[in-house]
């Protein structure tokens, strides 16, 4: 990939970039919480987006897009939303850039890379994380990790209209080799919990659903949780989100109200619940733990928080009572995209073989596999003369 990045680099700029990657991610457990103040446990895999970046002297900015082989040009001083998708993420980034005052002038910028669009793998999170961790590097702004993942989280609302919570970009940005991180998106602490899982690895099953509803469902999820929030905060002033919220609240203040919202936020508090069980499994290497806390994630996702679909449905149907899955539910944002599984080595390949068939038959669709291999997150890829 770096080579292909160069290579269209010379093809397209004439001149030697420097190249940045950003992983994909997995997320273990602790689904649409994020943005309730609430626990996740991602990792970042092995499959990045890249960015082959180098100055102009002037102040415009050409980017050009791999996988859609296509330009995009503009100029500083008009950085606004396109029509077309791709632009957006990393001119998002620039936006940010600029309301927060950072000195940057014109650049060439080639994105590519190997996460697939769509499968809920956070290719978008993927990109904006690139884009600002190479806007950093060559511009020397010293913008530190942690706010460059707050500034790609914001990229994110304003310019592809999602109100994500902060995990993709938090995952593509501090991913490391090995292990998952278990995040408070309260407090932004976080801790590296080792992913030594023996004889099982993770497999994800993509439906090849692209989530086209999730962005407007989404969003009304969140409008939904700040609900409840306000209910329960009727009568409890100290309660500043879901994370503070227990059942009983639940119960007594929100389910008169409206039975969906009720759902909604009780599938939030329990999967915060969930995931610090299953990350205390997880630590003492009970992945069956774990897995089984996985399955009833997916049945709250499904039937209480309404993100899955028919597809990922069937698929976590279908590996429930194999014996060779330890666990399994749908991954991310929902309404299409992979489901995550703990799947036993040994068996990986005929699940796999099984699973794309039943799938077939039942859905008349293709299923793609991947054994995800966890990596590191983001860094510069190439020896880079510095020319400032
Ligand atoms: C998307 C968002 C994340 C998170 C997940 C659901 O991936 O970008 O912030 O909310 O959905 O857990």
């Amino acid at each position: 990939m770096n080579q292909a990045i160069k290579n269209l680099f010379h093809e397209h700029f004439h001149a030697e970039p420097l190249i940045v990657r950003s992983p994909g991610r997995v997320n273990i457990i602790g689904e649409h919480t994020d943005y309730n103040d609430g626990f996740v446990l991602p990792a970042a895999i092995d499959k990045s987006i890249y960015v082959g970046i180098g100055r102009r002297n002037d102040e415009e900015v050409h980017l050009y897009s791999c996988d859609f082989q296509e330009h995009h040009i503009c100029s500083l001083s008009s950085v606004v939303r396109s029509d077309k998708s791709w632009p957006n993420y990393p001119l998002g980034v620039v936006d940010q850039l600029q309301k927060g005052e950072f000195p940057i002038s014109g650049f060439n910028l080639i994105l590519g890379g190997e996460v697939p669009i769509g499968a809920g793998l956070s290719s978008s999170a993927a990109v904006e994380c690139a884009v600002i961790f190479a806007l950093n590097e060559l511009f020397d702004l010293q913008i530190g990790k942690m706010d460059m993942v707050k500034m790609a989280q914001k990229a994110e609302h304003t310019f592809a209209g999602v109100l994500c919570g902060i995990m993709d970009q938090f995952a593509s940005m501090h991913g490391k080799n090995g292990f998952a991180m278990k995040l408070d998106c309260r407090s932004l602490e976080y801790e590296y919990v080792p992913l030594e899982m023996q004889d099982v690895d993770i497999v994800l099953l993509n439906t090849n659903i692209k989530h086209s509803l999730a962005s407007s469902e989404y969003n009304t999820r969140r409008q939904q949780c700040r609900q409840g929030v306000e209910w329960v905060q009727a009568k409890h002033p100290e309660v500043k989100s879901l994370r503070d919220v227990t059942l009983d609240m639940l119960d007594c203040l929100v389910a008169p109200k409206d039975a969906t919202i009720y759902k909604r936020c009780r599938y939030v508090v329990e999967e915060n619940r969930r995931l610090l069980e299953g990350c205390a499994e997880l630590k003492k290497g009970n992945l069956a733990g774990l897995g089984e806390r996985m399955f009833q994630s997916h049945e709250g996702l499904s039937k209480d928080y309404e993100v899955s679909c028919p597809e990922l449905d069937f698929l976590v149907g279908f590996v429930k009572d194999r014996p060779e899955v330890l666990g399994a539910r749908m991954m991310g944002g929902g309404f299409g995209g992979c489901t995550i599984n703990l799947v036993k080595k040994s068996a990986i390949e005929s699940l796999i073989a099984d699973a794309g068939q039943a799938y077939k038959k039942e859905m008349g669709r293709e299923l793609t596999a991947y054994v995800a291999r966890i990596g590191s997150g983001a860094e510069v890829v190439n020896e880079y003369e510095k020319s400032y």
